[in-house]
């Protein structure tokens, strides 16, 4: 018998149901039920493998150092070290950020990423200014740009202290823009 006999209609004595239409009809159910538990296996299957990578990166107060050590107006580069987990993995996010003591005992602290296309600068202590070595941007010790093609002055992060140690959040700006936007 050929696949296409199948669709025909047949009757059989006894019955008063065409069998063909029963038999479609059970197929069509038992695909129904089938695809309607393949769905409900598979939606929260990729809420639980996809929504860990579409989740924003936790920002987290990470310690990175004690206020009392640093020198007064001298820019110093301290490291942030923050464990991110992205799903199942677990994998440590390394920066220096450029923390300055205030005279009266507060701390800035810079994203270490120029706000012009994201190089990283350095303090020159001799001249008593960050420079960028990418395109030749300026910035004095409170971060506003005094040469070069930097839109803004340097992005400045949360932080704060408690019991004597400094804390910061992380974040990171889009570049060559006037203001500062969060990524
Ligand atoms: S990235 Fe710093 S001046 Fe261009």
């Amino acid at each position: 018998m050929s696949g296409g006999d199948e669709h025909k209609t047949e009757f059989v004595p006894g019955l008063s149901t065409p069998i063909g239409t029963r038999r479609t009809f059970f197929r069509w159910v038992t695909t129904l039920a089938a695809g309607m538990i393949g769905i409900g296996l598979a939606v929260p299957l990729i809420g639980y493998v996809i929504s860990p990578a579409l989740k924003r990166r936790e920002q987290q107060w990470v310690e990175v150092g004690r206020p009392g050590d640093l020198p007064v107006g001298i820019p110093t580069q301290l490291d942030y070290v923050q464990t991110v987990r992205d799903g199942w993995m677990e994998n440590r996010l390394h920066k220096a950020v450029w923390a300055i003591k205030q005279p009266e005992g507060q701390v800035v602290v810079f994203s270490p990423m120029c706000p012009h296309l994201g190089c990283g600068y350095r303090w020159e202590d001799g001249e008593h200014k960050f420079k960028c070595p990418c395109h030749g941007s300026v910035y004095d010790v409170e971060g506003k740009v005094l040469a070069g093609p930097a839109p803004r002055r340097l992005d400045v992060l949360p932080s704060k202290i408690e019991d004597g140690k400094l804390f910061v959040i992380y974040k990171e700006f889009k570049s060559g823009l006037r203001e500062a936007v969060e990524l």
